[in-house]
């Protein structure tokens, strides 16, 4: 069974714990967190000893023992951590954003291209059902050649705080934390296209801090598409649940959340709705089956050498967007990628 441990034990870690108790593949051995007590109480509930416990990254690896890290800290973290455990051959999932910015992402992509470890970007979307569903229905030609998309991610009257909100420690806001769910959930959809431009116009309106809580970038991809992406903090309003993507194409319409399909007839012009059976998500809408598959999916890719479908190279194409988006935003100019 593989062996884990999780780096970090705040929230996000606390869903990859339920994610690995249900799976059942593998198990959680250790802790790591410089905060002993939140550390201790994390390991009570999800029964991890306190022999097991590590204060650094670095005690970890040095106690041996783990096979697997799920890194759950703050941004600034993410590429020294991913790079310490891949250098000494420990496998790796690590949260989004992967790091602070694309240069950071690279030099954790470098220490990859010399380690045997699995690596993978925990951009979870990619496994939820529906967004694997709809992204077989629009590979399938179903609506046609898609031309545009619009998709966002956004919290309405509500926003984060502590190190999310400190540029120094998040690397970004806003598009750090919800828009690069929504540029991964589209660039998934389409196919994993190439980005070639990006211009973006953000900013920060609701909060006194340094980083973004309102933003727009629109990426052209490398097969003509092009998406706009809306994301946001404390926004007055959303057009439905926290995330949605649309898809405007020569056959149709798809969009999703909730999960619509509607083809276009040729001679009348008129849609008809293809009836699905997903119940419409509610707020909060990130289902734990998702976490459980993505745990799923780095075991099989540890035990069998697969590579993730959200590999580092997702997650550094996903950072190449952020790092460029709030480039453009600053000169007020597209850039390309
Ligand atoms: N995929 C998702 O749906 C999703 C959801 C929430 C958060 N996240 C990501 O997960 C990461 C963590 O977010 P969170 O909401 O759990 O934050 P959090 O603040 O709740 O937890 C961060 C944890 O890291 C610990 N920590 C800080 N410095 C440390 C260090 N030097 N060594 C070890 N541990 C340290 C903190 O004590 C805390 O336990 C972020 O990158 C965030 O973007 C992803």
């Amino acid at each position: 069974m593989i062996k884990l441990a999780v780096v970090g034990t705040g929230d996000i870690a606390q869903t990859h714990a339920r994610a690995i108790q249900q799976l059942g593949t593998c198990e959680l051995v250790a802790l790591v967190n410089h905060r002993t007590e939140s550390m201790q109480a994390f390991g009570e509930v999800f029964s991890v000893p306190v022999s097991r416990h590590y204060v650094t990254i670095e005690a970890l690896i040095n106690a041996g023992d783990v096979d697997a890290i799920i890194i759950c800290t703050p941004n600034f973290l993410h590429a020294s951590q991913s790079i310490m455990a891949l250098t000494t051959g420990i496998h790796v999932l690590v949260e989004k954003p992967m790091a602070m910015t694309a240069n950071e992402a690279q030099m954790i992509l470098d220490a990859h291209t010399k380690s045997d470890a699995v690596l993978q970007v925990a951009h979870c979307w990619r496994f939820d059902e529906e967004v694997q569903f709809m992204r077989d229905q629009i590979a399938s030609g179903i609506i046609g050649n898609v031309i545009r998309t619009k998709g966002y991610s956004a919290h309405v009257n509500w926003g984060p705080s502590g190190w999310f909100t400190q540029k120094a420690l998040a690397g970004g806001g806003a598009l750090a934390d919800m828009g690069i769910h929504a540029i991964d959930t589209v660039r998934f959809l389409l196919g994993d296209p190439k980005p070639i431009s990006v211009y973006a116009t953000i900013g920060t309106y609701y909060g006194d801090y340094d980083v973004d809580d309102t933003g727009i970038i629109t990426v052209t991809w490398d097969n003509d598409i092009t998406s706009t992406i809306e994301f946001g903090w404390w926004q007055p309003h959303s057009d439905g649940i926290g995330a949605s993507t649309q898809f405007y194409s020569t056959g149709g319409f798809a969009q999703l959340f909730p999960t619509t399909i509607q083809i276009t007839d040729s001679t009348t012009r008129q849609l008809t709705t293809i009836e699905t059976d997903y119940p419409a998500k509610r707020d909060p809408h990130v289902p734990l089956s998702i976490y459980i598959n993505q745990i799923d999916h780095f075991v099989n890719c540890i035990q069998s050498r697969q590579t993730p479908i959200a590999d580092g190279h997702v997650g550094f194409v996903n950072m190449q967007i952020v790092s460029a988006a709030y480039q453009s935003s600053k000169l007020n100019q597209v850039i390309n990628i």
